[in-house]
């Protein structure tokens, strides 16, 4: 069974564990400042209780960024991305967010195509951003809210 929860500091290991084996991006130093956060939430998807997925959301007023959004490499390619996706989406609707921005490597063409696929669209380039050199696309999906 599916679902989504929120995960709090405690959990920090899996997020760490998960991190690690996927696109090794922060230290558990940085997911504790991530956590600190003021604004941020992080969301884990289950499969009955093993954790396949997570994305941490930072909302400030009616914007908000995507600021790590993985799923177990044995998972992928099944919808689960997208159904994590979706269910931030909804929050964004939910929280009257006008906008939802991310960053991905240019060289990422899995992400490419994946954001792409829920209509974000490129706004902006920063060179040289990843520690390999490559460059991160800015991407943003306006959102219409009620
Ligand atoms: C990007 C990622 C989250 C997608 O998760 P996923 O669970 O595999 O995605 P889904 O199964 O929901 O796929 C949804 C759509 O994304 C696109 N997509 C996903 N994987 C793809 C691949 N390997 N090649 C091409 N398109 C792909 C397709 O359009 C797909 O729709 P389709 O299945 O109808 O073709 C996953 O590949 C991942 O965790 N990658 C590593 C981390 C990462 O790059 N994060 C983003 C930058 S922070």
């Amino acid at each position: 069974m599916i679902s989504i929860k929120d995960i709090k500091e405690k959990d920090l290991d899996l997020c760490y564990e998960l991190d690690s084996n996927t696109i090794s991006l922060w230290s558990k130093k940085q997911w504790s400042k991530e956590f600190k956060k003021k604004g941020i939430k992080v969301f884990g998807l289950l499969l009955s209780n093993l954790l396949v997925g997570i994305c941490v959301f930072h909302v400030v007023l009616d914007e908000a960024q995507i600021n790590f959004f993985v799923i177990n490499q044995k998972f992928r390619k099944k919808g689960f991305g997208s159904y994590l996706m979706s269910y931030l989406i909804k929050q964004c609707e939910k929280l009257n967010i006008n906008k939802l921005f991310l960053e991905v490597s240019q060289t990422n063409t899995t992400a490419e195509k994946f954001y792409s696929s829920f209509d974000f669209s490129t706004v902006g380039i920063r060179k040289n951003y990843y520690k390999d050199g490559s460059d991160a696309l800015l991407k943003e999906k306006k959102l219409t809210t009620k």
